[in-house]
């Protein structure tokens, strides 16, 4: 997925690579063309009809790594046959906490993600491409319209691309801070100038999206992963990974790491391996927890559970956007729980009630806990404010909420609650915060 991956073709040595060690120049066309860009691009539109490269992409079980993990290549395949015009979206929102692999993609592999964009196209016949790119990405901005601006220079975006018949151009669509647009409906509202909010579904984007016309909507991660499967073809992308989770993933390791930062790694790797790599958890702390998959995942305990999309399902919590946050010994997981859901109230759309009122008082509770004024009671006030969000025993996946953004505060906040107990009961009891006031009587030692 790298400009280095390119360097070194990802043989099946490769584990883990940090950004940091990209060369400094790695987003510029001219360096990109030295490492191999847009060659892949060049053999999709001379060698394979977009139905090739569907069945290819298909093969490869490539899963998007927005969050959902849908397969890239059945996706596509929902796109009405004889419907035109139609459109590639490419979602480089990224809002989810924890979560900043996006980010330095596109800073530092701008034309990785250009080429993906142009290889995702040829497939689904789309003339034309939108990258939603999250407001506050200042630098990532001016290199992706560096990128789009000298690809199209040098014949590579617009019409006629490398002199063929094939044409796309690529245009670039700031956001404006909002967690929710980066939901796909919600970013295509927010697209077309209105209050970005999720839509019902059916119809779906890939048969109603952006301008009522067939869509597909993509993460930008997933994108880059597609020159190397036209360079590499699908069984060597199924050389790494698991049997349902095929390939590398970018994952964002922060919180009590000793060297926090985004790592690409084979799907399948074990949390633990994953936090070694990191460096482990610094001063000889413990560990307490994890986030394995952004803000909206079931928090987790067990180290060896493998970073499959899978493997992490079937633990009751998910793979998410990669975002892994690891908390030693020293977190209050009620505070953690308390910033957590004061997120997702600030950015609830507020178009449904369960999630609009529900995310409000899960944080006026776990507001007063922190503060030392909870009540007995309050645990199991939580434990009813989730259950208000999640779908019946039986029933279909999503719960009562519109969008996933109500199920996701109250999956996260239900995890919590229900692995630590004992902690919600001392804020209670002691009225006041226990991990808090340990930290003061410390500091009081330091001093005296
Ligand atoms: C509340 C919410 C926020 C989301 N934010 C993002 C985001 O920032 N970036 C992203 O790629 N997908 C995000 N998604 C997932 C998208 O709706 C969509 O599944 C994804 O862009 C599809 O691309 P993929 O198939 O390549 O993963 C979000 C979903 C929800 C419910
Ligand atoms: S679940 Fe929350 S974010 Fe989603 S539509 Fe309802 S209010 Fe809006």
């Amino acid at each position: 997925m790298s400009d280095l991956s390119r360097l070194t073709s990802r043989e099946a040595t490769f584990i883990t690579r940090r950004y940091q060690d990209y060369p400094g120049d790695s987003f510029t066309l001219e360096r990109a063309r030295a490492t191999g860009a847009y060659e892949s691009l060049k053999k999709a539109i001379a060698t394979m009809t977009p139905d090739a490269l569907v069945e290819l992409v298909k093969a490869s079980g490539l899963r998007g790594r927005g969050g959902a993990g849908f397969p890239t290549g059945n996706k596509w395949s929902f796109v009405p046959r004889d419907a035109f015009p139609r459109y590639l979206v490419v979602n480089d929102d990224e809002g989810e906490p924890g979560t900043f692999k996006d980010r330095e993609l596109t800073e530092r592999d701008p034309h990785a993600i250009l080429e993906g964009i142009l290889i995702a196209a040829l497939a689904i016949r789309a003339e034309r491409a939108y990258i939603y790119i999250r407001g506050e990405f200042g630098l990532g901005y001016r290199r992706m319209q560096q990128a789009v601006d000298d690809a199209r220079a040098a014949g590579l975006v617009g019409r006629n691309i490398a002199g063929t018949d094939f044409s796309c151009d690529v245009f670039i669509h700031r956001g404006a801070g909002a967690y929710i647009c980066g939901e796909e409906t919600s970013l295509l509202d927010s697209l077309e100038g209105y209050r970005g909010q999720p839509r019902l579904r059916p119809p779906f984007p890939a048969v109603k999206g952006l301008y009522a016309a067939p869509t597909v909507v993509n993460n930008v991660e997933t994108l880059a992963n597609l020159p190397h499967i036209v360079a590499h073809g699908s069984d060597w992308f199924r050389t790494f990974g698991t049997q349902q989770s095929p390939g590398t993933k970018l994952f964002s390791i922060s919180g009590h790491v000793a060297n926090p930062g985004n790592y690409e790694v084979a799907l399948g790797t074990t949390l633990g391996e994953l936090i070694e790599v990191a460096g482990g958890i610094p001063g000889g702390r413990s560990l307490k927890a994890v986030i394995p998959g952004g803000a909206s995942a079931p928090w987790v305990t067990d180290t060896s559970l493998p970073m499959s999309f899978e493997a992490l399902a079937a633990a009751g919590t998910m793979l998410g956007s990669g975002a892994v946050v690891v908390m030693d010994d020293t977190t209050c997981v009620v505070r953690m729980a308390m910033i957590n859901t004061r997120f997702f109230n600030h950015e609830s759309c507020g178009k449904c009630t369960p999630c609009r009122e529900g995310t409000w008082w899960m944080r006026k509770v776990l507001e007063r806990l922190e503060s030392g004024e909870g009540r007995p009671e309050d645990r199991g006030l939580l434990l009813e404010l989730c259950e208000d969000l999640l779908p019946e025993k039986g029933a279909p996946a999503s719960g009562r909420s519109f969008c996933p953004l109500g199920d996701s505060a109250a999956w996260s906040l239900r995890s919590i609650v229900k692995i630590f107990p004992e902690e919600f009961l001392a804020h209670v009891e002691e009225g006041r915060c226990p991990v808090r006031a340990g930290e003061e009587a410390r500091e009081q030692e330091v001093r005296a």
